[in-house]
C-alpha cells in the first residue's frame, strides 16, 4: 500500500494508544495499554490516576508500536495526536510526546479529534487482513462511547453534519451505571452484553425514550427506570432490606437484557431513519459501545433490510485506540493540515456542531 505512515497517539481516557498506520488504512502496529484493572478498584475512572497511568505506560507503548512496526520514528511521515475531547491531564501526556516526537525528528504534527478517530476506524485494515472495500459516501455515523452518543452525515472525508445528540447521558455511561446497579462491575458495557447473552427469560420490559420524530437520544430516564426497577425486583426476591445481597444470576441476566435491548432498540431505530433520511449509501459504527454484540447484530439486519452497507470495526478497534488516530490523522495529513507547537489539549472539543 502506498500512502504517508503515521504514528498516531491516543491518551484522552484510559487507554494509552499508540499505532503506525499506513494510507490512513493499514495497520502496522497498533499497541493499547488499558487502565480499566485499575479503574475497576474505584468503580470509574479517576482522572489523576488515569493521567499517571498514561505517564507509566506511554513510553514502553511507542517502544512496542515501533518494534512491532518494524519502524523507527525516522521512517514516519506524520506524528497524530487526539487533542480533545478528553480528560485535560491525560490528553496532555499525548500532546506532549507527540510534540517532541514531532520537533526532535522534524517531523509535521497533525492534530486529530478523539470522535472522528472513532468514525475513521471503520476505514482500517489489520495487518495481513485482505483489502476491505471502504464506506461509501454519503454515509451516516452513529458514535456511541463512554461520553458521546451522536449520528451525522459524511458527504465526502472530513465533513460532519450533526444529526443528532444525546440530551443527557452517553450510552457508554448509560451501561457502566447500570452496571453497577447490578453489582455487574466496571466497566459496564462488557458486563452488561455477558450477563444479557445468559438471559433465558426475556421479558423484562424497560422504557424507551423517543423523544418524537428527533434524532436526538437521551438515557438519563432509562437510567432511573433501571433504579426503580432493580428495586422492585429486590422487593420481590425479598432482599429489599439486605445491600449487601446480590440479585440471582438468572434476574441480573434478565434485567440486564431488558435494559440492553432497550438502549440497541433506540439506538438502531434512529440510525436507520437518518440513513434513510439522508439517502446513505452506507452506514458506519464506531465507539466503545460499537463492540456490542446485540447492537452490531441488530444494526447489521436491519440494514440488510434496505440494502445499506454498514460498516462497524472488530471490537478491539471500536474502543479507544491509537489506529483510530492514525486512520484520522492521515486524512488530515493529505489535505495539508499541520498543528503548531502550541497545540493545546480541548477536553470539551465538539466534532459537529448544529
Ligand atoms: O470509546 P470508548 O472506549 O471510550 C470513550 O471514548 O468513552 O468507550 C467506552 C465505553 C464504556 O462506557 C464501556 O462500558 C462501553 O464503551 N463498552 C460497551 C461494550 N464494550 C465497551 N458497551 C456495551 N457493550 C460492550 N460490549
Ligand atoms: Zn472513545
Amino acid at each position: 500500500m502506498t500512502g504517508p505512515l503515521i504514528l498516531a497517539i491516543e491518551s484522552s481516557c484510559d487507554e494509552t494508544g499508540i499505532a503506525l498506520v499506513e494510507g490512513g488504512r493499514r495497520i502496522r502496529a497498533n499497541v493499547v495499554a488499558s487502565q480499566v484493572a485499575l479503574h475497576a478498584e474505584t468503580g470509574g475512572i479517576v482522572p489523576e490516576v488515569a493521567a499517571r497511568a498514561h505517564l507509566r505506560w506511554i513510553l514502553p507503548v511507542l517502544d512496542e508500536a515501533l518494534a512491532g512496526a518494524g519502524a523507527a520514528v525516522g521512517d514516519v511521515d506524520a506524528v497524530a495526536v487526539t487533542y480533545g475531547p478528553g480528560l485535560a491531564g491525560s490528553l496532555l501526556v499525548g500532546i506532549n510526546v507527540a510534540k517532541t516526537l514531532a520537533w526532535v525528528h522534524e517531523k509535521p504534527l497533525i492534530g486529530v479529534n478523539h470522535l472522528e478517530g472513532h468514525v475513521y476506524a471503520a476505514w482500517l485494515m489489520d495487518p495481513g487482513q485482505d483489502e476491505l472495500a471502504e464506506p461509501v459516501f454519503p454515509l451516516v455515523a452513529l458514535v456511541v462511547s463512554g461520553g458521546h452518543t451522536f449520528l451525522v452525515e459524511m458527504r465526502d472525508h472530513l465533513e460532519y453534519r450533526l444529526l443528532g445528540q444525546t440530551v443527557d447521558d452517553a450510552a457508554g455511561e448509560a451501561f457502566d451505571k447500570v452496571g453497577r446497579l447490578l453489582g455487574l462491575g466496571y466497566p459496564g458495557g462488557p458486563a452488561i452484553q455477558r450477563a444479557a447473552e445468559a438471559a433465558v427469560q426475556h421479558d423484562a420490559a424497560f422504557p424507551r425514550a423517543w423523544l418524537g420524530e428527533t434524532l436526538d437520544f437521551s438515557f438519563s430516564g432509562l437510567k432511573t427506570a433501571a433504579r426503580r426497577i432493580v428495586e422492585g425486583a429486590r422487593v420481590e426476591e425479598g432482599i429489599a432490606g439486605e445491600p449487601e445481597t446480590a440479585l440471582p444470576d438468572g434476574r441480573i441476566a434478565e434485567l440486564a437484557w431488558g435494559f440492553q435491548a432497550s438502549v440497541v432498540d433506540v439506538l438502531v431505530t434512529k440510525t436507520i431513519r437518518a440513513a434513510r433520511a439522508a439517502g446513505a449509501r452506507s452506514i458506519v459504527l464506531g465507539g466503545g459501545v460499537a463492540a456490542n454484540g446485540a447492537l452490531r447484530d441488530r444494526l447489521l439486519e436491519e440494514a440488510a433490510g434496505l440494502g445499506i452497507p454498514v460498516v462497524i470495526p472488530r471490537p478491539g478497534l471500536c474502543t479507544d485506540n491509537g489506529a483510530m488516530i492514525g486512520a484520522a490523522g492521515a486524512r488530515r495529513f493529505e489535505v495539508g493540515e499541520r498543528a503548531g507547537l502550541d497545540l493545546d489539549a480541548r477536553p470539551s472539543l465538539p466534532l459537529a456542531t448544529r
